[in-house]
């Protein structure tokens, strides 16, 4: 989390930081802060708040400079202040950082014995101290260096210096950091999002590396201080699908968009002429997998649980899902005939990095179903299979989910295929049926104005609940999870069957318990445990894919989706949910592209 900007220019840098920490605020949204300069002085402007703020008190009190910082923050060490705001400067330097200093305690201990004095809370200023004291007897360089060697944790850094008014220094260490390329002006970033607007030439800093960028030139260096080269990537230019349009907020966008999102995906997959699945050059032989493990945080965990449910229903592989903050400090037993599969929007997610990490070491086969592909998650894994959503600006995500849904089904598909467990009449019709799949999607969206009377029946409640078994279990806890960060209402999610094992205590009187029950080998099941809530007193909301009117009676609402079978129907039973947590958060005021406490990408664990 935390989004950082550098620019070295031939001209005044401030508004470009500004517009470029707009596109970040995805990345942390309370507080920010610039530093640029001028006449061998760093002038530091910083708020609590969004970067409107800080662009009011630029517009005051302009900032001249033709190389700076800039840094938007989601804090972890401090609270969110002006204080405790980035850059962190010295009267010699100027520190954004991204990430966390494990050992900050121990250093601001000693550093306090030398006579530093601290300004804020945060673990970033013992990085601005400790370069301030190297700059005694080093040059910028060789203080960056210095100070990395005594820093335990995670860290992107940009560094500006009173005394070296041209450059700008990036390190890596965990937290991404990418650099691009201009005609008379370099920039650092936290991510290639931020700088697509100014360049399309981005190269990316691998872990240990540092990086010097004036605005004619970029230098780069290994953890040996030895001077490398770096590949430049031409990145894709997608940069106009990342406005609202005539939308109120990006997630309305995002949930409308699905059905194109679904239509890319599935014709970047499907050969409609051979009638097949455009997969190659799996890391393992398909026949050889003997087990598949699928990792993500949040709702790509949840795409992971959904995907489970398809490889057990469609594949003879074994199958195994782990959240990945789990998964990296489990004792796992690794094996080359597994396939492990790691699933983020982002690419960047610390914990999904890091669980890919101890793959790699274990020298077992890695795949990663992204979003961007010019992550470090994508970089980092053997075969990356992209979602092809576009840019999710929206923290909380709804077209990103239902594209990894759509690609692990695809995988899912190809594998079954290609190992012979589906014949081949089923695997044709279900191609069939994924192609009709956007269609489906946008006549689901219709649903939008049922969807806004039942927020309504929100508003006033204390909890609420979201029921399902089989493959609708995970829609259950997606759209839970969904209307927990939007709307801060508390939201179970539950497989319907273990309600009497201990949930059914929380159903009281008119408590919203949303049902979701497809037309599957469960549907009688889910009926039954919706019965005992009805008999508790519990508001049941129906969302289902048959036509018959069941239960007619004490059902608040019944929402109808469209079917098309069964491996799909998880996938159109989330559109509501969504809709669901927006209207509920749209009612209540909620920032609804900000939720509160939350970033986009999870950079730090
Ligand atoms: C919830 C949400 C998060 C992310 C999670 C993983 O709406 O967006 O739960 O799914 O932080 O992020 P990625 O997919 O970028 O790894």
């Amino acid at each position: 989390m935390c989004g950082i900007i550098g620019i070295a220019s031939n001209k005044s840098v401030s508004m470009n930081i500004i517009n470029s920490l707009k596109k970040l605020e995805y990345r942390g949204y309370d507080s920010a802060g610039i530093a640029t300069l001028t006449n061998n002085t760093i002038n530091e402007k910083k708020c609590s708040g969004r970067v409107e703020e800080l662009e009011k008190i630029l517009f005051k009190n302009p900032s001249e400079g033709n190389v700076g910082i800039g840094h938007v923050r989601w804090a972890t060490h401090g609270i969110p202040n002006t204080l405790n705001a980035h850059p962190h400067s010295s009267e010699k330097v100027s520190v954004v950082h991204n990430g966390i200093i494990e050992n900050s305690d121990e250093l601001k201990k000693t550093l306090e014995e030398k006579g530093f004095k601290f300004k804020s809370e945060t673990d970033t200023e013992v990085i601005t101290l400790l370069v301030t004291e190297s700059l005694k007897k080093s040059d910028p360089l060789e203080s960056v260096f210095k100070t990395l060697k005594k820093l335990k944790g995670s860290f992107a850094l940009g560094i500006i210096f009173k005394n070296h008014t041209d450059i700008i220094i990036g390190a890596r260490r965990g937290s991404p950091l990418a650099v691009g390329y201009s005609k008379e002006e370099n920039y650092l970033g936290s991510d290639s999002y931020a700088l697509k607007s100014m360049t399309n030439k981005i190269s990316y800093l691998d872990d240990g590396e540092i990086c010097v960028l004036s605005k004619s030139e970029i230098s780069f260096f290994d953890a040996n201080q030895n001077k490398i080269n770096k590949k430049i990537h031409i990145v894709s230019d997608d940069e106009n699908t990342a406005d609202k349009g005539d939308y109120k907020n990006f997630m309305s966008k995002e949930i409308f968009e699905q059905p194109n999102t679904a239509k890319k995906c599935v014709s970047e997959y499907i050969d409609s002429l051979k009638k097949d699945i455009n997969i190659y050059n799996f890391p393992i032989t398909p026949g050889e997998i003997e087990k598949i493990i699928l990792i993500g945080c949040g709702t790509a965990y949840h795409s992971c649980l959904v995907a489970k449910y398809w490889f057990e229903e469609l594949t003879s592989i074994e199958v195994e899902i782990d959240i990945a903050s789990e998964f990296r400090y489990r004792n796992l037993k690794f094996s080359t005939k597994n396939l492990y599969i790691f699933v983020s929007q982002s690419g960047e997610t610390a914990d999904t990095a890091a669980a890919l990490e101890i793959c790699k070491k274990n020298k077992v086969k890695t795949c990663s179903v992204v979003n961007v592909v010019e992550s470090t998650i994508a970089r980092n894994s053997d075969w990356v299979l992209p979602i092809h959503a576009g840019p999710e600006i929206g923290v909380a995500s709804t077209k990103a989910f239902l594209g990894q849904l759509i690609v692990l089904y695809i995988l899912c598909l190809k594998l079954s295929s290609v190992r012979n467990d589906i014949d081949k009449k089923s695997y044709n019709i279900n191609i069939e049926n994924l192609k009709k799949l956007p269609d489906a999607i946008a006549k689901t969206l219709k649903s939008e104005g049922d969807i806004q009377i039942m927020a309504q029946e929100f508003l006033k409640a204390r909890g609420s609940m979201f029921l399902g078994r089989g493959s609708s279990f995970p829609i259950a806890l997606e759209g839970a999870l969904k209307l927990k960060e939007l709307s801060y209402l508390h939201a179970e999610g539950y497989p319907a069957g273990e309600m009497k094992h201990g949930p059914l205590a929380l159903i009281e009187e008119g408590l919203p318990v949303i049902v979701i029950a497809p037309k599957d080998k469960y549907f009688e099941k889910t009926l039954s445990n919706t019965q005992e809530v009805i008999a508790r007193g519990g508001k049941i909301f129906f969302i289902t894919d048959i036509k018959k009117r069941l239960l007619s009676t004490n059902i608040r609402l019944r929402l109808r989706v469209p079917h098309l079978d069964n491996f799909l129907s998880p996938i159109l039973l989330t559109i509501p949910l969504q809709l669901l947590a927006y209207h509920v958060a749209l009612l209540k005021s909620c920032d609804i592209d900000k939720p509160r406490n939350l970033a986009k990408s999870v950079t730090v664990e």
